[in-house]
Parts: C-alpha cells; sequence; structure tokens
C-alpha cells in the first residue's frame, strides 16, 4: 500500500472545444420513502433551509418533492402520492436514493444533442416549462444505473426553483452548518464496468480523467476496488466512478451495489470552509461518521506535515487529513443516511488539495470494513 498522496495525473483524452459547458450543479434529486420526513432530517440535522415545495398543493396528483437549500447546494427530496408510480419502483428497487444529478448550463437543447449525438441514451427531450416567473428549458440523459443526468437552463426565469413549484416558507429554520457546494458526486457501477463509464463521460459528456486509482492503492487485506475521476471543463463537476476489484471478502463497493441492486451514487462530497464547526454541528444534530482507530492520529502528521488546524479536535471529532503537491485536505464519512448500506455524504475541506484523499483510503476501507462486520456483508 502506498501512503503517499501524489496523484497520477493523467490527461488520457486531448482537449477539444467544451461542446457541454456546465455552469455547475444545479441541484440533486433524491427519490425517498417519506419526502415529508426526509426533509425535516435535512433541515435538522444538516442545516438546509426551506426552499419551495409541489404536490397536490400545486396541483400535482402523483408525487411530492420538497426542495431544500443551504449556500449552492439543492437537494430535492421525492415521493410518490400513489401506488404504481416510476417514483415508487426505484425506492422499492433501490431504496431513498438519487435519481437525478441536475447540471446548470446555458442550452439545454444543445446540451442534449450534442450529448445524444455522441451516443447517450435520451431520459427527456428538450421541454419549456413557463410559470409567471419566466421560463426554463429541460432536457435528460440517463448516466450510469437508473441515475440520469437533467439538464436545467435557467437563463430566463427568476422564480424561486422551477415552474410548477411554489415557495415553501416554514417557521422552522435551524441554522446552517456552513456547506458551501457539492465538490464532487461519487458513482459506483459493476464489475468492469468502471472504464465503460469513465469513456461514457469523456465521449458522451467531453469530461477528461483527472486521477486513476487502482487496488494497489485502494485495498486492505479483504477488500479493494478501483477509480477513476472525471472532470468537466471547467473543474466544476467531478465524478469518481469506482468499481469492486477482487479481495479475500466482499468489498465496500460490492455491498452497496448488492443492496442498491446496481450501479447508483455513492456519496456526494459536500465543502466547507470551517470543517471543524461543520462537524462539531452534525454530530451535535445525531449524524454519524465513520471512525478511523486513534493510532491513525499518532503518524498522520509525519505523512501530511504542518497544516493550519490544531490536531486535537480534529482527532476527537475523527477528521482525516491528506497532502498532495498543492496543498491538503480534511475530510470525514458519513456513515450510510438510509436504511440500506449505500448513499453516504462526505465532508470536505480544500486547503489548496485538489485530490481525494487517497492517502486515507486504507484506514477507512479498515474502518468501513469493521462497520460491514457488524451488519454481517464483509
Ligand atoms: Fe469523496
Amino acid at each position: 500500500m502506498n501512503l503517499t498522496s501524489e496523484p497520477t495525473i493523467e490527461k488520457v483524452f486531448p482537449e477539444a472545444e467544451d461542446f457541454l459547458p456546465i455552469n455547475g450543479t444545479d441541484y440533486v434529486e433524491l427519490y425517498v420513502g417519506n419526502s415529508k420526513q426526509a426533509a425535516h432530517y435535512y433541515k435538522t440535522a444538516f442545516g438546509f433551509q426551506s426552499l419551495a415545495y409541489c404536490g397536490l398543493e400545486t396541483g400535482v396528483k402523483d408525487r411530492e418533492s420538497y426542495v431544500l437549500v443551504q449556500d449552492k447546494i439543492r437537494l430535492v427530496l421525492t415521493s410518490p402520492l400513489i401506488g404504481g408510480t416510476a417514483i415508487g419502483e426505484h425506492i422499492d428497487k433501490h431504496g431513498d436514493g438519487v435519481k437525478v444529478v441536475a447540471l446548470w448550463v446555458d442550452d439545454a437543447t444543445r446540451s442534449f444533442k450534442e450529448t445524444t449525438k455522441r451516443g447517450a441514451k435520451a431520459f427527456m427531450e428538450p421541454v419549456v416549462e413557463k410559470d409567471e416567473h419566466g421560463e426554463i428549458i429541460k432536457s435528460g440523459i440517463h448516466t450510469y444505473g437508473d441515475t440520469v443526468h437533467i439538464f436545467i437552463e435557467r437563463k430566463n426565469y427568476n422564480g424561486v426553483f422551477l415552474p410548477g413549484y411554489k415557495s415553501w416558507d416554514s417557521h422552522y429554520k435551524p441554522s446552517p452548518i456552513g456547506l458551501k457546494y457539492i465538490d464532487h458526486m461519487v458513482g459506483n457501477v459493476g464489475w468492469g464496468e468502471m472504464n465503460t463509464w469513465v469513456d461514457f463521460y469523456a465521449r458522451v459528456m467531453g469530461f477528461t480523467q483527472l486521477i486513476s486509482f487502482d487496488d494497489k492503492d485502494i485495498s486492505t487485506d479483504y477488500t479493494a476496488l478501483m477509480s477513476k475521476v472525471m472532470s468537466n471543463g471547467n473543474g466544476r463537476i467531478k465524478f469518481p466512478i469506482n468499481e469492486p476489484a477482487e479481495g479475500r471478502k466482499k468489498s465496500q463497493v460490492e455491498e452497496y451495489l448488492d443492496f442498491y441492486e446496481g450501479a447508483g451514487v455513492q456519496h456526494v462530497a459536500v465543502a466547507t470552509d470551517n470543517i471543524i464547526e461543520t462537524v462539531t454541528a452534525l454530530r451535535d444534530r445525531g449524524v454519524e461518521f465513520l471512525r478511523v482507530p486513534g493510532v491513525y492520529y499518532d503518524t498522520v502528521m509525519d505523512r501530511v506535515g504542518e497544516i493550519d488546524e490544531d490536531l486535537e479536535p480534529l482527532k476527537e471529532l475523527g477528521i482525516l487529513i491528506d497532502r498532495d503537491d498543492e496543498g491538503y485536505l480534511l475530510q470525514i464519512f458519513t456513515k450510510p443516511v438510509e436504511p440500506r448500506p449505500t448513499m453516504f455524504f462526505e465532508i470536505i475541506q480544500r486547503k489548496g488539495a485538489k485530490s481525494f484523499g487517497k492517502g486515507n483510503f486504507k484506514a477507512l476501507f479498515e474502518a468501513i470494513e469493521r462497520e460491514q462486520e457488524l451488519r454481517g456483508t464483509l
């Protein structure tokens, strides 16, 4: 196991004109069993604020969506109102999980044409939606598993979220905890499928590969995985893609694939400017984190060198540290946030580092394996 943290920078695909300019993540939509209670959880535990709503009160008869916001992050939580819907089927198969990773673009029609021309499977033809606040254009394509990308063009819209939603004013406003934007979102795909999806993001969406990790980087005595990180032209969208690798026991990616019944979003990494304050607040509000053993902190400073923070609060909270050529980063991972051991969150603070914490993988995976052991799924 190589514990140095220099990423292997591989520009395996040539630079070309960016045929799919993306301004950022527009929103992330989760299909969940109980959107009303999930909204309360994300407000209470993660400090999100109420933004918008659609459902019976807005004339929507088959589903209900709550939209939450914290700085640049928008979460949409959707549940069906009746049986026999595609949303219900998704939840039955996958449990709660990410359905839509929506991307904010200037031209949703062109985004659809350019990606489908290059082989993307259409999910939604470009459609104009209007209300008294203007109009948006949206379109969509399929990605791994049942997950989709929806392109949102909102330059002619000044409503609270999207047409069809009404503003959701709530008396309950738990304080935000400093989550600022989505740093990256990781997909778990099946055995031997990593390169298929790396190729998809390169060929269909014009992304380039930043980093790759193989099973020599990411393995413990028991389990292994492989990962490649894909990024769009301006670097605002980063999608690491994982696949399981052979190990002596079942890897966390395999466990995910079993319980999610296929490929899907494994974790959403959200950035903060003060990870100590953010994680202290999350922990106080009941969010559970993976813990590495205390011995991690005996040697971490030798590996990462000088940092601005005191080690003691990092150790107390279980925050991990890693360094690359450009700086360092602080990160921590929640336990899964639904009954199935599937999706979780990462909290990350970057202090110059542009990598993903490779130096922490081994300690982290051993922590995950202890959890798997308790679940009887190792
Ligand atoms: Fe991550």
